[in-house]
């Protein structure tokens, strides 16, 4: 199946998304006159519609933690950077409170709690790194290098990827595509769907579900041809992963994927060249330490990205 007919298929409305298709634009021509390099990075999951009005969705694990984190190191790496992500999934910089409740961070004073007072202060004591967290979000903000668009089902996801890749055509080699978001392979077409809530009373229910065509090879061999593409690929049996990436390779003739086993995600990936295999742990003492194996992964991609914006090996 081609594009267009996946977006007929899903009621695709190109107006819903002029707004942040301008801001991508203008952020793309912005660093390509600065000669900067920028990153596109995708992230969390997608959401699938099982009505046409829908109440239910088909959804999946991805929090979201890996494209947060990455576009962070970008970020410090020098990078301009295009945070594409699902709502309500984590967010660079904000992701470090979500581990608690911010409200425990704020304080007022005991003779302002009679609701007159908007003397809010914060206890920074509570976490130590929060100055330098706020502090790299601003710089970040500040420079222009952060931009944010979020997305919902996969007919969202897959037009602003779209949009993305033919605004960073221009950046050439300098552009990096970093899909990490786990994007639905099934769905349902909209001429399939019941227009209202399905009903229980009706009894079990089956689906047949519809293949999202792979959209890679037009970002590789169209959209942005001329890009450094980072893609994952994730599985739970270690048995199949390295045939599954390599595999990819092949198919898509792009740079490098980055293969993940779900359980271990936090703390090793490997990153697979058709040339190597490179695997990149975190020790036991890192993991104490709450480090992120993001940390290493984007330090070996900038570098990797270097030699190919030269023209030298990957
Ligand atoms: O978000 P976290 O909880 O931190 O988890 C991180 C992660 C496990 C989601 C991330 O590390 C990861 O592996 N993301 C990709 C998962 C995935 O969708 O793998 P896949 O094998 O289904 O897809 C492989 C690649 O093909 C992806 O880079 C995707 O961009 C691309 N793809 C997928 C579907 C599709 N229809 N077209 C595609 O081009």
């Amino acid at each position: 199946m081609d594009l267009e007919s996946f977006f007929k298929d899903n009621g695709y409305c190109p107006n819903k998304y002029s707004k942040d298709i301008g801001e991508i634009q203008t952020f793309a021509s912005t660093h390509y006159a600065q000669k900067n390099k920028i990153v596109l990075v995708t992230s969390g999951g997608t959401a699938i519609p099982l009505e046409s009005q829908a109440v239910r969705y088909i959804e999946n694990f991805s929090s979201g933690h890996r494209g947060a984190a990455s576009a962070e190191y970008f970020l410090s790496e020098g990078y301009g950077v295009i945070f594409l992500y699902r709502q309500g999934s984590l967010r660079p910089y904000s992701r470090h409170f979500k581990a608690g409740n911010v409200l425990d961070l704020l304080t007022i004073s005991k003779d302002c709690r009679n609701g007159t007072c908007s003397n809010v202060q914060v206890d920074a004591t509570k976490m130590p790194d929060l100055a330098t967290i706020v502090q790299a979000y601003h710089t970040s903000k500040d420079a222009g290098r952060l931009l944010e668009v979020s997305y919902h089902s996969l007919v969202d996801y897959i037009a602003l990827l779209k949009a993305s890749s033919e605004a960073m055509h221009l950046l050439g080699s300098s552009a990096v595509f970093y899909l990490a978001a786990a994007v639905s392979d099934f769905y349902i077409p909209l001429t399939h769907m019941q227009k209202h809530k399905i009903q229980s009373s009706s009894g079990p229910l089956e689906l047949a579900l519809h293949q999202v065509p792979k959209f890679l090879r037009a970002l590789v061999t169209k959209w942005s041809p001329q890009a450094f593409v980072v893609t994952f690929k994730l599985e739970t049996d270690e048995a199949i992963l390295m045939d599954k990436a390599l595999g990819a390779l092949t198919k898509y003739g792009h740079q490098l994927v980055i293969a993940n086993i779900l359980h271990e995600r936090r703390y090793r990936v490997v990153v697979v060249t058709k040339e190597e295999q490179k695997e990149l742990l975190l020790s036991d003492d890192e993991q104490k330490e709450k480090k992120d194996i993001e940390q290493k992964l984007i330090r070996d991609i900038c570098i990797r990205h270097t030699h190919y914006n030269k023209g030298t090996e990957v």
